[in-house]
């Protein structure tokens, strides 16, 4: 399955698009002084795009507007209004810009659209702008938007360490295809790392496995373990996504991973047209009001 440009131009205006990612494995190795958790997560992004369209304008403003199925805010508090501002203040540009989002992904699912989003608004604009910058020329502004936003100017493919920020692209290809369900819950990511409790021995124990691998690049037998330190923290916060859990990985036969810090949990499939995967996915939008999609590897 192919996926589509990244960057589209009509005019003077350029639509980006902001890939989802999906977790393949998040470890914990502990909390640190400044009160992050240092993580060993493998991401990789999906072909499931949020878009953003960017056009300047004269007067020196900023607006931005959000569309799509899904709810984002306006304001400031939208990780895309930051990193405008970010990213005009340290080019010193001086145009204004009108920003419409389209937010095809949901917000608190673990998936991270809003890190991806703010991603794909210093590429847009470093476009738009014509300053020239490399990917990472633009990391110490994606560090001080959030821990996952330097993963999306990279991937499609990395070992991510620090609290998320340092970033070691995986270079084999890994296709896979997946069936991610999204609950209808919004989980906040701080909450979850908040309820978690440190376990060094099962950290010891996965990282183990999890390096053994990763040095021989078998992505696909780190993706079966399907580790997820921050699970058992979701989980105790909601409940219903364990029940849910459970129900997916006996409806499709696999073993159901957790997204990030959730709601989504995912399983990796071999032929989206087996009758099973069909099934699930009927089964669980009657029983759990929950929406799924079919999501392949994207290539950059
Ligand atoms: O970096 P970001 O703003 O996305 O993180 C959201 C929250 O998640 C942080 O305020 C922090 O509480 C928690 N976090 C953490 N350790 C990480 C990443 C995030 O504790 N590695």
């Amino acid at each position: 399955m192919q996926s589509e440009e990244q960057f589209s131009i009509t005019g003077d205006a350029l639509t980006v698009r902001a890939p989802a990612k999906i977790n393949l494995s998040l470890l914990i190795a502990g909390k640190r002084p400044d009160g992050y958790h240092e993580i060993q997560t493998v991401m990789a992004k999906i072909n499931w795009y949020d878009l953003l369209f960017f056009e300047k304008t004269a007067e020196n403003t900023l607006q931005l507007r959000c569309n799509g199925p899904c709810w984002a805010p306006d304001g400031e508090e939208n990780l895309v209004h930051k990193a405008c501002r970010i990213f005009l203040q340290q080019s010193k540009s001086s145009f204004g810009l009108k920003v419409t989002l389209t937010k095809n992904i949901p917000a608190g699912t673990g998936l991270g659209s809003a890190s991806s989003d703010a991603a794909a608004t210093l590429l847009g604009l470093n476009r738009l702008a014509g300053t020239g910058l490399t990917s990472q020329q633009l990391l110490p502004l994606a560090r001080q938007l959030g821990s996952d936003v330097p993963f999306f100017l990279t991937g499609p493919l990395a070992m991510c360490t620090g609290r998320g920020e340092k970033i070691n692209q995986i270079t084999p290809k890994f296709p896979f295809g997946a069936l991610v369900v999204t609950p209808n819950l919004s989980v906040s990511t701080k909450k979850v790392y908040e309820n978690y409790t440190h376990n060094q021995d099962l950290y010891g124990t996965l990282s183990k496995k999890i390096n053994t691998l990763l040095e021989k690049n078998s992505i696909d037998s780190l993706a079966k373990i399907c580790a997820n330190m921050l699970q058992t923290s979701c989980f105790r916060l909601h409940p219903e996504l364990k029940a849910l859990q459970e129900r997916f990985e006996g409806l499709s036969g696999r073993k159901v991973c957790l997204s990030g810090s959730g709601s989504a949990m995912y399983c990796l499939f071999q032929d989206e047209r087996e009758p099973r995967l069909e099934d699930c996915r009927s089964r669980l939008k009657e029983e759990f009001g929950c929406e799924s999609r079919v999501v392949y590897n994207n290539s950059w």
